[in-house]
Formats: structure tokens, sequence, C-alpha cells
């Protein structure tokens, strides 16, 4: 394929890279932040994990502490030039500049994959090739588990349009004052089943107030 899916995408992670990990910051979430900060790493341990989209490396230096190894890959050099200043020890990550739908061949022995707040962003039109993908570079048996955004009407930014396939946008401002109009999606429980049930075994929702964990075995 050439060039990717997601150009508007990448163009505005580019921009937010430095200001990104702001969103961790919002008060009403930390303590559904602090238990995902401690149910993520766990369900890796001892493992070899495949991240894509990392962004800045905020969860992979989380996992990192209990898996074997993490390999994490982002489209964007802006957000992996802040993830490899994470306190991370070495050997245990390998950042790579990679496609979330081109995996195939970046983490060789992987026997496990997580996506943290990259689901969302992906077009409903996309989602299964997205899947597909993930599911051809990792052994049957691998452990997935995807992480993602539940909204909440006062903590969300509002949806500003939904588009003919059915896919929401909502319009987002940088500290710099420009706007920046990013496709998110918000699954529900029913669409999020039906999506992985191809790839998935064994598939497991948790949904929080604001958060969803979605987490199988590839078959
Ligand atoms: C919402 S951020 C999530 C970052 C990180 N996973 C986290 O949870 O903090 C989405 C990330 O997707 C990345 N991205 C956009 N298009 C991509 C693509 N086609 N392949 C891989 N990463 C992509 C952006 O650069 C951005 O870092």
């Amino acid at each position: 394929m050439a060039g990717t899916v997601t150009p508007q995408l990448e163009a505005y992670y580019a921009k937010r890279a430095r200001e990104y990990e702001r969103i961790y910051d919002k008060a009403e979430r930390q303590d559904e932040l602090a238990w995902l900060r401690d149910r993520l790493p766990g369900l890796f341990q001892g493992r070899r994990v495949l991240e894509v989209a990392c962004g800045t490396g905020y969860w992979t230096q989380l996992i990192a502490r209990k898996a074997a190894h993490v390999t994490a890959c982002d489209i964007n050099e802006a957000v992996l030039e802040i993830a490899r200043e994470k306190p991370i020890p070495k050997g245990r990550v390998t950042f790579a500049k990679a496609d979330a739908f081109a995996p195939g061949g970046l983490c060789e022995g992987c026997d496990a994959a997580f996506a943290g707040f990259w689901w969302s962003h992906v077009r409903k039109a996309d989602l299964a090739r997205w899947l597909a993908s993930m599911a051809s570079a990792l052994p049957a048996g691998s452990l997935v588990a995807i992480l993602d955004n539940r909204y909440v009407e006062g903590s969300s930014t509002p949806v500003s349009r939904r588009d003919a396939e059915g896919n929401t946008y909502q319009v987002r401002e940088l500290l710099s004052g420009e706007t920046h109009e990013v496709l998110k999606n918000f699954p529900t429980a029913a669409e999020l089943a039906d999506a992985v049930r191809p790839i998935a075994a064994q598939a497991h929702l948790e949904e929080t107030l604001y958060y969803w964990l979605l987490v199988f075995r590839l078959k």
C-alpha cells in the first residue's frame, strides 16, 4: 500500500506530540487511570509484546516493567522521540517507525499485542483490515489487549459530526490555538464484539466510566 490511510491523523499527532500527555492529567479520570496503570502491565507478564500506535510511550513504559520485551511502533517520529526519553530499562523496548496497518515482520517471536487509544481513530471501514493485519503478524493463541475511550458528556470533547458510514469526529484545539478535525469513534460493546469475532477467542470486555479494555486470544 502506498502511504498510510491516516494522513490527517498523523499530521495532527505530530503537532500534538509535546502536549499529548496532558490528556492523562484530567482530574476526573485519575482513579480509573490508576486502575489501568496497575491492570495493563500484569496482562503482559513475561510476554513479547507488539504495541501499535504507541505515541509518547505512556503505556509502553508501564508494560515494559512486566513484559519480557516490547516492540513499540508509531507512524510519527515526533512522538517516538519523546517515547525514547522514557525511563525504560535498557534492551527492554525497541521503538520503530511503522504503520499500524502493516505490522508484519516487526516483531519476531511476539506472543501479545497492545493498542491504546488507536481503535477509536480507525475508520469503521478499515477496522477489519487493521485487525486482520495484527492477527496475521502474531501466532494463534497470542494475547491482545485494546484500550480506548468511552464517550462521557462533559468530560469528552463533543462529537462535532457523523459521516455517512457512521464515523464520528471531534474538533480539537492545540495549545497554539490551531484546530483539527479528528476522527474519533466510540464503539458499543456489540460493535466491539462483532468486529473482533473473526480473529478472537475468549474475548472479554471491561468497561469503566471513561474507558473500555478488550482482551482476547487470537484464533
Ligand atoms: C491517541 S494517540 C495514542 C498514543 C498511545 N498509544 C497512548 O495511548 O498514549 C494515537 C497515535 O496514533 C499514531 N498514528 C496515527 N496514524 C498511525 C498509523 N497509520 N500507524 C501507526 N500509528 C499511527 C499517532 O502518531 C499517535 O501517536
